[in-house]
């Protein structure tokens, strides 16, 4: 019986959609369950040579062997999640979702009343894709719920029952959160936040787990970071040096050029200890240390990228047990026998 959860360390797109995927594929789950605010994320997947951008699906699609599930907190985009069955009908997702009938639901109206408010879209940076003003309405209890909608008949399931009876019979259970920690509206760098706690106690909640039973937290950093939206960011450099060093970033749900900036020491003790982090997955290696590109065994690493690593380690006092070297599944060292 194992229920782990992965978190996002810092504003989003670290790199989770690979972790998980990775993670999923090794450990097999009975569950997968998506937690986090909805579909404003994006989680790129690149499995067997193929590019996924999910916004709904959980990442961990590739294993097929899994159930997947939305949980509660989440909000549903009808739409999103029909086009992603179609995206992905060769995994069989479709047949494999579960949606809690208590989600409520983005309507055309939370979109447009995303896009077209100054608040959001400008000063804030909103995706556009409804989440702030349905979690809005969400809160003054006037939207509607999965329970609700003739098209998610078929799929609606108590996430929180299933994931609790799973771990009573002795399965496992992976939830997957999704933005990051400084986006969470509570310790996020608040008003440029999302319209949610992103943090792994919010996760747990979102699919109905109570905090007992989670046995692992993995909070997922990458070698840089990267900003969408506006609000502060101690770290960051101009976009000349980010093109410099190979860091280019664009949205998977926007198309935004991302903001770029340094790895945050002072953000990454901040963000372990409010989530509660065990482990720690660093991305991206390869982009701050070419030489480590597809490394897959850590004696192979640099000298200058162990040492990274080992700040890490003893700044938060979390032990860094994933290690990606690249988008490949296999480009991932990971030391989780050795660790843990
Ligand atoms: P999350 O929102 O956290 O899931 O991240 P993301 O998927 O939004 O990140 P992004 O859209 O920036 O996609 C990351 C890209 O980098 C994907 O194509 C991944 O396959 C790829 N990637 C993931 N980990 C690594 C890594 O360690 N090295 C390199 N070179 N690429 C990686
Ligand atoms: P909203 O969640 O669409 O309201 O956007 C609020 C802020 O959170 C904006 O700065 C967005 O760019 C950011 N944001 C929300 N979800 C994600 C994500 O999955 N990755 C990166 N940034 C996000
Ligand atoms: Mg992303």
């Amino acid at each position: 019986m194992t229920c782990n959860i992965l978190v996002g360390g810092a504003w989003g797109d670290e790199g989770k959609g690979k972790c998980i995927t990775y993670l999923c594929n090794n450990d097999k789950p009975d569950i997968i369950a998506r937690a986090g605010v909805g579909p404003n994320a994006g989680h790129s997947v690149e499995f067997n040579g193929e590019k996924y951008g999910l916004r709904l699906t959980p990442s961990g699609f590739v294993h097929t062997g899994a159930k997947l599930m939305i949980g509660a907190g989440v909000l549903v985009n009808p739409d999103v999640l029909f086009k992603e069955f179609e995206d992905l009908k060769k995994y069989n997702v479709k047949e494999r979702m579960c949606v809690d009938p208590r989600c409520a639901i983005i309507s055309n109206d939370h979109m447009e009343r995303d896009k077209s408010s100054e608040h959001l879209a400008k000063k804030i940076g909103s995706t556009g894709s409804g989440c702030g003003p349905a979690n809005s309405d969400r809160v003054l209890r006037t939207i509607d719920l999965a329970q609700d909608i003739p098209e998610l008949e078929g799929y609606i399931t108590d996430v929180s029952l299933a994931c609790n009876e799973t771990l009573d019979e002795g399965g496992d259970v992976f939830i997957e959160g999704s933005q990051g920690f400084a986006l969470s509206l509570y310790y996020g760098s608040y008003p440029y936040v999302t319209s949610k706690d992103t943090t792994a106690s919010t996760f747990a909640a979102d699919v109905g787990v109570g905090p007992t039973k989670v046995d692992e937290v993995i909070n997922v950093f990458k070698s840089y970071i990267s900003r969408v939206g506006e609000g502060p960011f101690p770290t960051e450099m101009s976009q000349k040096e980010a093109e410099d060093h190979g860091w280019e970033e664009y949205g998977v749900v926007t198309g935004r050029r991302r903001r770029i900036g340094y790895f945050d020491m002072d953000l990454a003790k901040e963000s372990c200890r409010i989530n509660g982090a065990t482990q720690i997955a660093l991305t991206c290696v390869d982009k701050l240390y070419p030489d480590c590109a597809r490394t897959q065994d850590y004696s192979d690493l640099s000298v200058e990228s162990k040492a990274f690593i080992e700040d890490i380690q003893s700044a938060t006092g979390v032990p860094v047990t994933i290690i990606s070297t690249g988008p490949d599944l296999n480009d991932t060292i990971d030391l989780r026998k050795e660790l843990l």
